[in-house]
């Protein structure tokens, strides 16, 4: 069995940030603010030496703040981790996802592949991907997504993704019918995360999210069920909730945060090394290093796991004055 300490077992599921260099700089985006650690790839061989101080693997994410299509070492990880038995997933924004990269994600056993997009127009997705790029992603979506249905291959399993801010919302029904178009049988609306005690930067402000939402945007996102619902994709949140679901405020428990069980159950690991407590986290603070539980280019990951920051962190998310990053999950803003 892998534990640590008396009683919290070594984490099954990792998030690995395969690089934090990207050639986007998304408004949502902390790269947009400038980023929070210096930028470079992680090596297979620190993935494999990472890996190797868990004796079991159950979900590994290859993405962080960055684009792990970047990475040319990618699909020897995925294929080392897929030898682990591990279920492999990452986020792109795809404009790298040319025919070649596709074989080598496809030929590695890549679990999952969920391309973030956010808009369906060119102008929507300059709104919030600060890009030109619209029209090569959805080409690439599109070639991608046939070649895996000729193939007849069960994976990976392919989705879009739409960061829902007020900037891009009113093209969500748009977005949904563009992944009926491209066979993408998945949409996810994902919940704009920002600063709390800050002004934020680019899109990340309360103002932008859709918390609170009013009747234009419940009439969106209603639309965009229905229309889910006539082409076949299904309209999901993060951890499965309901996208309506996840959008509103737990205003019934005071301390929602406490509910949360990543800083036991998963390691966010960036391309320096750096132990986050989960993928929120850098999206959430505004002080990086009071998030940083550790750097395994240093300690062993059993030791920063049961060591002294990682105890306080999780005995203060237990508290009424969480650290920073919980703040507010599940209040301010809902997980
Ligand atoms: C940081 S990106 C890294 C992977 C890849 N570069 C991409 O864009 O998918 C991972 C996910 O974070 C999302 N994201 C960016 N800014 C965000 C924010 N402020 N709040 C919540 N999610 C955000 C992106 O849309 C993307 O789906
Ligand atoms: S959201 Fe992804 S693509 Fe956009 S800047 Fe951040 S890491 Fe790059
Ligand atoms: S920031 Fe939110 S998701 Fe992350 S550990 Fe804190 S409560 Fe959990």
């Amino acid at each position: 069995m892998q534990t640590v300490g008396t009683d919290i077992q070594l984490p099954k599921d990792l998030y690995l940030e395969a690089t934090s260099r990207c050639n986007l700089r998304c408004k949502g985006c902390i790269l947009f603010n400038g980023g929070w650690e210096p930028q470079r790839d992680l090596s297979l061989i620190e993935l494999i030496m990472i890996c190797d101080q868990l004796p079991v693997l159950s979900r590994v994410a290859l993405h962080g703040i960055g684009e792990p299509l970047l990475n040319d070492e990618l699909p020897g990880m995925i294929r080392y981790l897929k030898d682990r038995k591990a279920s492999v997933f990452l986020n792109s924004n795809g404009t790298l996802l040319n025919e070649r990269r596709g074989n080598q994600l496809l030929d590695a056993g890549l679990d999952e592949l969920r391309i973030s997009l956010d808009a369906a127009s060119p102008a929507g997705y300059k709104a919030v991907r600060n890009s030109d790029e619209f029209h090569r992603v959805v080409a690439n979506v599109r070639a991608f997504s046939k070649h895996i249905k000729s193939m007849h291959l069960p994976c990976p399993k392919l989705s879009l993704w739409f960061l829902g801010t007020r900037e891009n919302i009113s093209e969500l029904p748009d977005f949904v019918r563009l992944a009926a178009s491209l066979g993408v049988a998945e949409v996810y609306l994902q919940r704009l995360v920002y600063f709390q005690d800050d002004q934020g930067y680019g899109l990340a402000k309360s103002e932008k999210t859709l918390m609170g939402s009013d009747a234009a945007i419940t009439g969106w996102i209603n639309e965009s069920h229905a229309i889910a619902e006539q082409s076949g994709v299904r309209f999901n949140a993060p951890a499965f909730a309901s996208p309506f679901d996840s959008l509103q405020a737990r205003t019934g428990n005071p301390f929602p945060w406490r509910k949360c069980y990543r800083p036991h159950t998963l390691m966010y690991i960036t391309a320096g090394g750096n132990v986050l407590p989960c993928c929120i986290s850098p999206f959430a603070v505004s002080n990086y290093g009071s998030i940083i539980l550790g750097n395994v280019f240093y300690r062993s990951l059993s030791e920063i796991w049961s060591g002294s920051r990682y105890r306080i962190f999780r005995e203060k998310r237990q508290t009424q004055t969480p650290p920073e990053c919980c703040r507010g999950c599940g209040t301010l803003w809902s997980l």
